[in-house]
């Protein structure tokens, strides 16, 4: 069937596709994936069909209908997968920005109920257009950075009402505009304020009256915070056990601010990912890695300790190292990371965890599809994959991480259609 798009003279084209496997990629897969230099990308409606040296293009199937683009001296890659993001709140704190600079720390604005209990009276005071006009907006930036799919937690509600009323704000805002959104609920973000000293109270009406209402099907993940002043690791591992009978996969906010052993636990009972771990160490992550079986993704998040002014960023190098597969997202949230930016949160990879080009795009394309289960659709350019592209006006994967803050992004490909800002 002739081609509806076809991407030629590729400059350096990053397809994603590795070595037949059955989990993401980590180690030397995530480092040395090949480059294809003069390549081309052939779709035929919203899916990729052929990828490979210009060379090897045949030209029977470019018919005068074809789209063509042309991409000499330029990256051509997968549409960037955003992981983990807390998409729809209300307000904003850039108050709370002064306190930080003046020295509070998270957890004590946290304890002195600001942080994420500020941005639920914002949420639950706002009306579902309000949040939905917000979520189209931020989509809207995340779009003009080249993100393609995208994750969207609830947890700024923190009662069964407007922790529901998220969970649809996020998929309406996937149904509005062209970005996949893949929503998780993340109820167990703190105890609501209602039940402040009482956690495992809180986890027990999530269970009976919220965790009935969701269906893996439409929310595929259930996550928590597993932090002091959020929930412990036991409390975590029962709530997550309990979502687990109810077939939901598991996410973690773990090992953000100590170390406290809840990315284990959550490798144990078989998360999809693991997140934040500035403070697991490079031991903590080969358990993690082997109790896993290469299966758990750790998240980075390397904006969070910037913003948050943290020392301690996650052992990026050491996970690689171990064998433990690496994503990169931003966190996008009100809090700890009110940045877009995923080309920062690479950078920024680079620079304090110690990835090298190559493993930080595999950690926002493949391996990130990997960590929110759509690794079958999205995250590589190959025949099948929906054809999710992105044009960068740099000419190396070299300089991706490079031009630090700059967004490198030309054209937006999703399924098929040229993204017009
Ligand atoms: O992933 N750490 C917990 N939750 C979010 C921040 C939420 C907030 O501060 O509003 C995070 O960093
Ligand atoms: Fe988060």
């Amino acid at each position: 069937m002739a081609y509806t798009m076809l991407l030629r003279n590729c400059g350096q084209l990053l397809t994603l596709a590795g070595p037949a496997t059955h989990l993401p990629l980590a180690g030397e897969n995530q480092r040395n994936w090949r480059v294809i230099p003069d390549g081309y990308v052939a779709c035929v409606d919203d899916r990729i069909v052929a990828t490979g040296p210009m060379a090897e293009l045949d030209d029977t199937l470019v018919a005068t209908a074809t789209i063509v683009l042309d991409a000499s001296g330029q990256v051509v890659m997968p549409g960037l997968v955003e992981c983990h993001t807390h998409l729809v709140f209300g307000g904003n704190r850039a108050h709370e920005f002064q306190r930080k600079l003046q020295g509070e720390t998270y957890l004590d604005i946290l304890a002195s109920g600001g942080g994420i209990l500020s941005t639920v009276r914002a949420t639950r005071a706002a009306s579902d257009e309000q949040l939905l006009e917000q979520a189209l907006h931020h989509l809207k930036g995340f779009r003009e950075y080249g993100v393609t799919t995208l994750e969207a937690k609830s947890g700024y509600g923190l009662d069964a009402e407007t922790e529901l009323r998220l969970l649809q704000v996020a998929r309406e805002a996937g149904r509005r505009q062209p970005v996949r959104v893949v929503p998780t609920f993340l109820g167990a973000h703190v105890p609501g304020p209602e039940y402040r000293g009482h956690p495992a109270d809180y986890l027990h009406m999530l269970v009976q009256e919220v965790l009935p209402n969701i269906y893996p099907e439409e929310v595929p993940f259930v996550d928590i915070f597993c932090e002091e002043g959020a929930f412990s690791v036991a409390e975590a591992r029962r709530y997550l056990e309990q979502a687990r009978a109810l077939g939901f996969q598991l996410k973690i906010h773990a090992e953000q601010l100590h170390d406290l052993g809840g990315c284990e636990m959550a490798a144990e009972l078989g998360a999809i990912s693991i997140d934040h771990a500035d403070y697991l160490t490079p031991a903590g992550a080969s358990r993690v890695a082997r109790v896993s079986g290469g299966r758990t993704v750790a998240v980075l998040l390397p904006l969070v300790p910037l913003f948050l002014r943290q020392e301690r960023f996650a052992p990026g190098r050491a996970f690689i190292d171990a064998g433990l597969p690496v994503a990169i997202s931003t966190d996008f949230n009100p809090g700890s990371c009110p940045s877009k930016n995923l080309w920062l949160a690479l950078s920024v990879a680079c620079l304090k965890m110690g990835l090298n080009p190559a493993e930080a795009v595999a950690a926002v394309t493949l391996n990130a599809a990997w960590a929110v289960g759509q690794q079958r659709e999205c995250g590589s350019l190959e025949p099948g994959k929906r054809a999710d592209i992105l044009l960068l006006h740099v000419p190396s994967l070299e300089e991706i991480p490079y031009w630090l803050g700059e967004n490198p992004v030309q054209q937006v490909i999703i399924g098929g259609r040229i993204q017009h800002a």
